[in-house]
């Protein structure tokens, strides 16, 4: 301060700051909190009597105070010298409290607020990933507010604290608190200590931990001890392992050197020498010759500060610069308030050496600090810049290979300590978190149709719907499409069957045709045969549907299609065999209402009425609920089964039931004549063909319900196409084969032949 005051008095480094002003001094001593609160009101009384014209010291009266420096001791002189607008600079209080303007209005520091220093605390917790620490914290303002800002913090960036504890101040059971502390640090396996501490409370501590055994800890230091060798001193405390330190930024003041060994030489040429007790316990109020005396540097003290004192002197002389008007090049001799430089300080703005001063709407000043680390030659200490924190914008840049991690031989490999309570989870795994931590946590493998694409992740993703998931998976995988589709192998097999069979049924139809006058085809029903053929070649053609991915038109048509073609079918048959049966086995007694059937075109009319409602029902169905291409992906969690919706809904079940009777009813009268002359009986062919129907029925319903893959699709089409391969070949083909192969059997003689057998039998 002495240095900074004389060095604008004299001009040297900038001669047009204050021209032809001096700057004066008082100093108190600020070693306790009633000196600082006793020199407060010395000085207000000056101001006092400065003001109403009684005034001490020449009339000069203080207009700006500088310090004091801890944040303890600020507090309350704070608060006073606010009251009273007189500004205040102090270059150690960090404390953030001093940062709150309706409190403190003419408070201004040129030392950051704890605030920074917690950010940057935080910051190379980050940057080490260390989640899981432990927080320490002096057993005062300091400590304790240090520790609650960390403590928030922490929460917000997902660092967990462990253990949290205050260091007591000397007090009766200091021993065992400190005891206490140190076998938690131990149980909590942490490897990363923060200590948000003052140097003196600190170094009655670390004994502890160096007696207790506790090695190869990362502690994180705040500026106040990081750099003290009060701390550094302690004998053994290399054992406790990696020291990082929050330090204030520092810089080389040119000529303070010269003028630090000038003013000792003077000091020690002037005075006798003599027996002085030194002070150590604050260095504000220890006399510069007794420390000269004892050859004891000002250097090698602890003056972290001398450079924010330095600084906030210049304030000062710009504010008062600005008061005075000494722009023009001369002052005004004008007195100024104190009050009046608040204003003006707020303002300042210059640069010493290569560091900017301003405060910001705080008060504070927008520097940040150096990162160091503690660096042993055998028990030598010495401290070493490995970085910095800036904290607008936030930039902490730290170049860790200049970080010792040894710890003398606990770790050889000089790997990075962790310190985290559980491991990330892998990809594919999420964490469940155990207890009260965010930071403990079990790893629990992703539910099939889920993904985890990174490691750590809290929540698992579902996968999109065409794709799919195993348990435990970091991506999800793409399901196959099942279809039946038109060049797969089993395809082409059931496209050859399905042309095969309308080759036949055609050819049948043709044959038909050709011998339609014949007795066997008349017997058969005539045209109804070319009906029916009709039928079943278009039942058959419908199971080209089933091919491919379903089309909006492939999934209307299909099943109606098929329905309605082959219930044409069945009535024909069942309209036959109720014919053949009343003629035959009623011929005597047959009733009237026959006769009028047959004779107005009865059968054609029950055919037509079975075959509309068949049709009507189907239509009503696809109208009111259209079935559209649809991709089910319930079914199989690794396949996407492509069909048509409302496959089973009730219209379905009701056309099923419609179907189901229509065959019943053919069945019956096809059994009806089981003993009918062999042209006329066709039962145990019809019969068959309806169980063929009905087996493949249901055994592709039995396939369907437990698989929908491409044989379940195939089973379909199989069904489709034995149906009508069943009627085929119980029906028609044993008369086509009469009618190609044995002519002779396709006369009237022989059917009369056998139906005079028949009628003999029966008598
Ligand atoms: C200021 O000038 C005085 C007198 O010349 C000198 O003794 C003193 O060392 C100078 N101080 C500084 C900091 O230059
Ligand atoms: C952080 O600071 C370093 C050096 O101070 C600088 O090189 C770097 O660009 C800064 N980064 C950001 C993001 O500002
Ligand atoms: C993980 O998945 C999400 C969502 O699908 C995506 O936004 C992100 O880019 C993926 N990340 C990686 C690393 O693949």
């Amino acid at each position: 301060m002495r240095f900074a005051v004389e060095e604008i008095n004299n001009g040297t480094k900038n001669p047009n700051l204050l021209p032809g002003v001096t700057l004066g001094y008082t100093s108190y001593d600020i070693c306790s909190l009633p000196a600082s609160l006793l020199a407060t009101v010395d000085l207000l009384v000056q101001q006092y009597q400065g003001s109403t014209g009684v005034t001490s010291g020449g009339g000069q009266r203080p207009v700006a105070v500088i310090g004091p420096d801890s944040s303890q001791f600020t507090l309350p002189p704070a608060r006073l010298l606010g009251a009273y607008l007189i500004p205040e600079i102090s270059y150690e209080a960090s404390n953030q409290m001093l940062s709150n303007k309706q409190l403190y209005p003419s408070f201004f520091r040129t030392i950051p607020s704890d605030r920074t220093q917690v950010d940057a605390m935080i910051q190379l917790l980050l940057r080490f990933q260390w989640t899981w620490i432990v927080l320490l914290g002096s057993d005062n303002s300091y400590g304790l507010q240090g520790m609650q800002g960390v403590y928030e913090q922490a929460a917000l960036y997902g660092i967990c604290i462990a253990y949290q504890g205050v260091i007591p101040s000397i007090s009766a059971n200091m021993n065992r608190t400190m005891t206490n502390i140190v076998n938690n640090i131990v149980k909590v396996n942490v490897n990363t200590i923060v200590v948000f501490s003052s140097k003196t409370i600190v170094s009655r501590f670390f004994p502890f931990v160096i007696n207790q055994g506790v090695t190869g800890k990362v502690w994180i230091g705040t500026e106040d001890w990081s750099v003290a060798t009060l701390v550094s001193g302690i004998p053994r405390i290399h054992s406790i392992g990696t020291v990082l330190g929050i330090s204030i930024q520092n810089a080389t003041i040119p000529g303070f050197v010269e003028f630090e060994s000038r003013a000792l030489s003077a000091l020690l040429s002037d005075r006798p020498k003599g027996t002085v007790a030194i002070g150590l316990k604050c260095l504000e109020n220890t006399d510069l010759y007794s420390l000269a005396l004892q050859n004891y540097s000002v250097e090698e003290y602890d003056v972290t500060s001398g450079f924010n004192v330095y600084k906030a002197v210049y304030a000062v002389a710009y504010a008062l610069h600005q008061a005075l008007g000494c722009d023009s090049g001369k002052c005004r001799k004008i007195p100024v308030q104190s009050w009046q430089l608040l204003p003006l300080l707020k303002q300042v703005r210059f640069s010493v050496g290569n560091s900017y001063v301003d405060f910001d709407k705080n008060g504070d000043p927008p520097t940040g600090y150096d990162i160091i680390t503690w660096i042993w030659t055998g028990t030598q200490q010495s401290l070493r810049r490995i970085g910095s924190y800036s904290p607008d914008p936030v930039n902490l840049t730290l170049n860790s290979d200049l970080i010792d991690w040894t710890n003398g031989g606990y770790n050889p490999e000089n790997e990075v300590p962790s310190s985290i309570c559980s491991p990330e989870c892998p990809a594919g795994y999420w964490q469940l978190q155990t207890g009260q931590h965010k930071c403990c946590f079990d790893c629990l493998a992703c539910p099939a149709q889920t993904f985890a694409n990174n490691t750590g992740i809290s929540h698992c993703q579902p996968c999109e719907p065409y794709q799919w998931s195993p348990a435990g998976s970091a991506t999800c995988l793409n399901r196959t499409i099942l279809l039946l589709a038109w060049d797969a192998p089993l395809s082409v097999a059931l496209l050859l069957l399905l042309v095969l069979t309308m080759l036949m049924t055609l050819g049948s139809g043709v044959v038909f045709v050709l011998k339609l006058s014949t007795p066997v085809a008349k017997s058969a029903g005539g045209k109804t045969c070319l009906v029916m053929l009709l039928a079943l070649t278009v039942a058959t053609a419908s199971a080209l549907c089933q091919f491919g991915l379903p089309t909006q038109s492939a999934c209307l048509i299909k099943q109606p299609l098929y329905n309605f073609s082959f219930t044409v079918c069945l009535a024909c048959i069942t309209v036959r065999s109720f014919q053949v049966v009343c003629i035959f086995k009623l011929s005597s007694k047959l009733p009237p209402a026959y006769e009028i059937w047959t004779k107005n075109r009865g059968p054609e009319i029950t055919v037509l009425l079975i075959s509309v409602t068949i049709l009507f029902i189907t239509v009503l169905r696809v109208s009111l609920n259209p079935p559209q291409p649809s991709q089910d992906v319930t079914f199989y969690q690794d396949r996407i089964v492509t069909e048509c919706s409302n496959t089973l809904s009730v219209g379905a079940m009701m056309e099923a039931g419609y179907i189901a009777l229509v065959s019943g009813l053919c069945f019956a009268f096809s059994y009806m004549g089981k003993d009918l002359p062999a042209n006329y009986n066709e039962a145990k062919f019809i019969t068959f063909s309806l169980m063929i129907y009905m087996i493949s029925w249901i055994s592709f319903f039995a396939v369907y319900c437990i698989s929908r893959d491409e044989f379940s699709m195939a089973m379909r089409v199989v069904a489709m196409v034995s149906s009508v391969l069943g009627i085929l070949f119980g029906y028609f083909i044993p008369k086509v084969y009469v009618m190609v192969l044995r002519p002779q059997m396709n006369t009237t003689a022989h059917f009369q032949n056998c139906i005079q057998m028949y009628t003999m039998k029966k008598m």
